[in-house]
């Protein structure tokens, strides 16, 4: 498919106020649609994200067999083939997701078919031996090239492994429960930094299985599993662009409704409460596993604090790295990040565009192999943005610009779509001028 190239032209703002829904998570809405595509009945996900990376999953999920209509509401129905997977009349593409190809690869492996995943130019960089390697343990027969994709598939029964993740990856977790859960024997998983545990709540609501202990997660095979109706908090990766936003501003005032508040996604908000936000939770209630609230959102007077961020912090925040380091120059003590080498990786080389961009818009920083040290105190001015087709560089740079000196282009904006299409319309609404 051969997108238009858009640009986007960011104008400093004077303030950020208002009250808005963000979209559905990304991460929820493709372990919904994966297990409404494996399961028997129909599902009907309501709040589904409306970024284009989950639609490469509900694609593949009907190149597998499954049925899905889109509602007038955007809610989506899924019928699931109830277990078993037809052979795909063609390849998956999974677009520009790691989600997708990292997590059905598990879902997939042992269905007895030939499975062929693409990915576009940038998912074709990014590194499959990491799923390659355990459910090959498990018995499944995956051919890479050099690494990467196309991913071949050549379905076969899989057995229950124990396997311990070398690196923090939730996907990675989530392709071998989702193999675990169709396995024989029972798979257990530990992981050296907690990830974002949606699989685990979205398995069980689906009806399976599963226990956790500190450490370790253990799933029985064999289990099927029967669509829900189910809704999918605001993304709080999203929310990340205008919380951090509402740092630049002393009168700022956001409401953000209907938002994902997972524990292993809300290190997010601590952090952000240590640079200077006052964030009050108005309500908060449990749905399917997932915490979902309102929250409102100001500034505290006074100057914005640093943030040194490393270790199993850096791992929970791997999504929102960009956006704190592009607002790092306008704190008073600046923004450390290390130990982030996997943002090297990530739909582009994450720590070098962050790099050449706040460089472009005129801030001084150190860069290192794994993260970036950004000084306090700086003023920006307004510069092109490169974005190397990568939505968080698109959307990070519009909140930096939001705050420089002149206007900002953002080259490829569209880019942003990937995983949220109404970020600049929402960024107009809410900045005043
Ligand atoms: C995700 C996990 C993270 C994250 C990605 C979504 C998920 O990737 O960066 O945007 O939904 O499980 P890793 O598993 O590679 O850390």
């Amino acid at each position: 498919m051969q997108t238009i190239s858009t640009t986007q032209t960011i104008r400093p703002a004077k303030n950020l106020h208002g009250s808005f829904r963000v979209p559905g998570d990304k991460s929820i809405s493709h372990r919904y649609a994966m297990l409404a595509g494996l399961a028997k009945g129909t599902s009907r996900l309501y709040n589904f994200s409306t970024g284009a990376d989950p639609h490469s999953t509900l694609g593949c999920m009907v190149t597998l067999g499954a049925k899905v209509n889109t509602q007038s509401d955007g809610t989506i129905e899924v019928t699931g083939v109830g277990g078993a997977f037809e052979r795909p009349v063609g390849q998956l593409d999974c677009g520009n997701s790691g989600s997708t190809m990292r997590m059905l690869s598990g879902l997939i492996a042992s269905h007895p078919h030939v499975f062929t995943l693409i990915g576009d130019e940038s998912l074709t960089r990014r590194p499959m031996e990491r799923i390659r390697k355990p459910l090959s343990q498990m018995g499944a027969r995956i051919d890479l090239t050099e690494g990467h994709a196309p991913v071949t598939i050549f379905g076969t029964p899989l057995k229950a492994i124990d396997f311990a993740t070398p690196i923090p990856s939730a996907q990675v977790k989530t392709a071998i429960l989702f193999a675990g859960l169709q396995a024989e024997g029972v798979t257990s998983i530990s992981e050296s930094v907690r990830t974002r545990d949606h699989s685990e709540h979205a398995l069980r609501a689906f009806g399976a299985e599963l226990t956790r202990t500190a450490d370790k997660i253990t799933i029985a095979g064999g289990q099927t599993l029967t669509g829900i109706d189910v809704a999918v908090p605001g993304d709080i990766s999203s929310a990340a662009f205008f919380l951090c936003a509402a740092l630049l501003f002393p009168d700022s005032n956001l409401v953000f409704d209907g938002l994902g508040m997972n524990p292993t996604r809300a290190a997010l908000l601590d952090v952000l409460t240590g640079i200077g936000l006052k964030v009050k939770v108005l309500n908060l209630e449990e749905k399917h596993g997932e915490m979902v609230g309102t929250i409102q959102v100001n500034r505290v007077q006074g100057g914005l604090k640093g943030a040194d961020i490393s270790g199993a912090l850096t791992a929970q925040l791997i999504d929102e790295l960009p956006v704190i380091a592009a607002i790092a120059p306008y704190t008073q003590e600046g923004i450390r990040i290390r130990d982030a080498q996997e943002l090297r990786v990530k739909e582009s080389d994450r720590i070098a565009l962050v790099a050449k961009n706040l460089k472009a818009m005129g801030a001084e920083f150190e860069e290192f192999e794994d993260g970036l040290h950004i000084p306090g105190n700086q003023k920006l001015h307004g510069a092109r943005i490169e974005t190397g087709h990568d939505h968080r560089i698109a959307m990070a740079f519009s909140v930096a610009a939001l705050r420089a000196e002149g206007e900002t282009i953002i080259q490829n904006a569209e880019v942003a779509s990937v995983s949220f299409p109404e970020f600049y319309t929402l960024l107009d609404n809410l900045a005043e001028r």
